[in-house]
């Protein structure tokens, strides 16, 4: 038994000695976190990963002992045995504060090179570094917690779906194209030249195909692929817990949906959400926050002003409507004095990075009202201005006029900004919010056609299906986004499982029935021999554990992530291959970069 450990077992955590431990003889096995030598005791700080204790090594003990206990340095991974005892000077800020552990014996199971990265929690390394050394930065403390936080979280949902008669299967990660619209990673075939693999960008085909299997009820934890621009909460690779359900619309998933979350933050953070969790049209949330992902943890709404300045002698206004665009406005109400002329015009900048051309304001302050614009006003549009924005002593008004998309996207994201800038978000504060009544169609402005918003396979509302021909952009989808303080946590709708509105849908999307039959061809044989009413959701794992740990870098809740630019900083991947591996793949790289 355990030669390299010097016959010794492990007894005890360090994290978990206490007071009632005193007395008893312990083998304590961990990293040295560090090693003070006052000269006739030496303190080391030992550290697993439930935590620290301090060990002392005294020469009056053992002479040979204390000479080993002299060569140890931080991170040496050690064994030591010694007896539990109260510490003289009380360390009130770590949970084995109480005691110590005055060592009989020592073994010194691995030495260690001086780390990179310091091991120690808020340490200011850059994050390349951290990802370089992504091991030694998974041994701070703070990564640990958010990687058993990210298990826990994990077994809680199982247990939960488990307990509601889903089951987990697998799904291949060797596929066709999916149809969530994200560009695809391919793999290369060896055996089929010239042919390649999509890595999926969900399940979303294979849980349609298990409901018609008649699984009645699937879900599964699992990686996706998508290449796409990275942001902040977004990975190439992330995971997702992915559901589907058989005879089922939308209050049923909702509902489901409602009670596994529920008992997550009840769980997880002893949080009892509120249930039902509100409901929000797409269009409600569109004309009030300008997003879809609305943040309610503050206000300052969006408020239409288009009506009350149509016939302004402002053309910037005036012209804009002429134009079959819209005025709309946000009152940041109580901080006009927190915005000089120079911030201002930084949020101008902010607004133009969404394809505004200004940022028109009117301030209310205690000498009245300042503005560049005003003295295009007449008094009636100003005071209704005022009015419908119920502005009063203190306000700063911000204002944007241009097309619907432009307006919405630009003052949504101001509303968010200028909370941030402000710092009034009630970092405790959780408001959750279910976004229905999507539309079904977008209109994509580069293939000039109208494209899947969720995707093809979304049940319309059946109340809108006879636009499908004539007014696709009215039609709404059976679907629904779950929005936790402005992200997207999740997503999913009800299916058609039906061939005929199946075909309209494809037609309506401008695709023949060859192109439909050739992407997505396996799906709709099998929807010819029995297809039970369907639907499901998927939430961004990654993106629930950033949430439940407060991260706001989705990094920081992976184990082994990638970099903005798609990079692992540890394996170096992606890499370039030998000529033969490629060449057994039937790849040539010859095109120009
Ligand atoms: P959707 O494309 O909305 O739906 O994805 C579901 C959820 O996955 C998360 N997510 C991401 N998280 C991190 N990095 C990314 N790159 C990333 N992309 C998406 C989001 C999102 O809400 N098959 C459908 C679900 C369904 O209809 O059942 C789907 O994949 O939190
Ligand atoms: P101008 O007459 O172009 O100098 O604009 C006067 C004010 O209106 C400036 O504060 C601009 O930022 C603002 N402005 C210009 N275009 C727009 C627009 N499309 N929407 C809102 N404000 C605008």
């Amino acid at each position: 038994m355990g030669e390299n450990m010097g016959n010794l077992r492990r007894t005890h955590m360090c994290g978990n000695l206490r007071e009632s431990n005193i007395g008893e003889e312990v083998v304590l096995m961990g990293w040295v976190q560090k090693q003070r030598n006052l000269g006739s005791l030496i303190f080391a700080d030992l550290r697993d990963t439930t935590g620290i204790s301090q060990i002392v090594f005294d020469d009056t003990i053992s002479k040979e002992l204390f000479e080993l206990a002299e060569l140890l340095r931080s991170e040496y991974v050690i064994a030591v045995r010694g007896v539990v005892r109260r510490r003289e000077s009380v360390n009130k800020d770590i949970p084995t504060g109480e005691v110590e552990i005055l060592a009989e014996e020592l073994k010194i199971l691995d030495e260690a090179e001086t780390p990179p990265i310091y091991i120690k929690d808020n340490d200011e390394v850059s994050e390349s570094m951290r990802l370089k050394y992504r091991y030694l930065d998974l041994r701070k403390p703070s990564m640990q917690k958010n990687l058993k936080t990210r298990h826990k979280a994990a077994k809680i949902i199982r247990d939960f779906l488990d307990e509601n008669n889903f089951i987990e299967i697998e799904t291949p990660m060797l596929t066709k194209p999916t149809p969530e619209g994200a560009r695809d990673y391919l793999v290369p075939s060896r055996v089929n030249p010239g042919q390649f693999y999509a890595l999926p960008q969900s399940p979303q085909l294979m849980k349609q195909l298990l409901m018609v299997s008649g699984m009645d009820r699937y879900y599964q934890i699992v990686r996706c692929f998508r290449d796409e621009d990275l942001r902040a909460n977004r990975q190439p690779e992330f995971t997702q817990v992915d559901m589907e359900m058989s005879f089922v619309d939308v209050d049923d998933v909702i509902e489901l949906n409602e009670r596994l979350i529920y008992k997550l933050f009840k769980e997880m953070k002893g949080i009892e959400i509120k249930l039902p969790i509100n409901r929000m049209t797409y269009n409600e949330a569109m004309n009030r926050f300008g997003s879809d992902k609305p943040d309610l943890r503050f206000g300052f709404e969006i408020v239409d002003i288009s009506d009350i300045v149509a016939n302004s002698s402002f053309k910037v206004f005036s012209g804009t409507i002429e134009n079959k665009g819209q005025v709309r406005g946000i009152n940041i109400n109580g901080y006009e004095d927190k915005f000089s002329r120079k911030d201002i015009s930084k949020l101008e900048d902010f607004v133009k990075t969404f394809g505004a051309k200004g940022l028109a304001w009117i301030k209310i302050t205690n000498e009245g009202i300042s503005s560049p614009i005003a003295k295009f006003l007449s008094e009636e549009e100003l005071d209704g201005i005022i009015e419908r924005m119920s502005g009063k002593e203190g306000d700063l008004l911000l204002f944007v006029a241009d097309k619907p998309s432009v307006v919405f996207d630009s003052l949504g994201n101001l509303r968010v900004e200028v909370a941030k800038r402000l710092d009034i978000i009630d970092k405790n504060a959780l408001k959750l919010v279910w976004i229905t009544e999507f539309p079904l169609f977008e209109y994509d402005e580069e293939e000039g056609r109208y494209v899947a918003k969720h995707h093809p396979f979304t049940h319309p509302m059946e109340e809108d299906i006879h636009l499908l021909e004539t007014e696709p952009e009215k039609v709404r989808a059976k679907a629904y986004d779950i929005v936790i303080n402005g992200d997207e946590m999740g997503g999913g709708s009800i299916r058609i499982n039906n061939k005929d509105l199946q075909e309209r849908m494809f037609k309506a999307l401008g695709f023949t029935m060859e192109e439909a039959w050739d992407k997505f061809g396996f799906l709709l044989n099998a929807f010819k021999y029995g297809t039970p009413p369907h639907g499901g959701l998927a939430y961004g794992f990654d993106r629930l554990i950033m949430l439940l740990t407060g991260m706001d870098n989705i990094r920081d809740v992976i184990a082994f992530p990638k970099t903005q630019s798609a990079t692992c900083l540890l394996t170096e991947a992606p890499t370039n291959v030998r000529s033969e591996q490629l060449k057994e793949a039937h790849i040539k790289l010859d095109l120009e970069k």
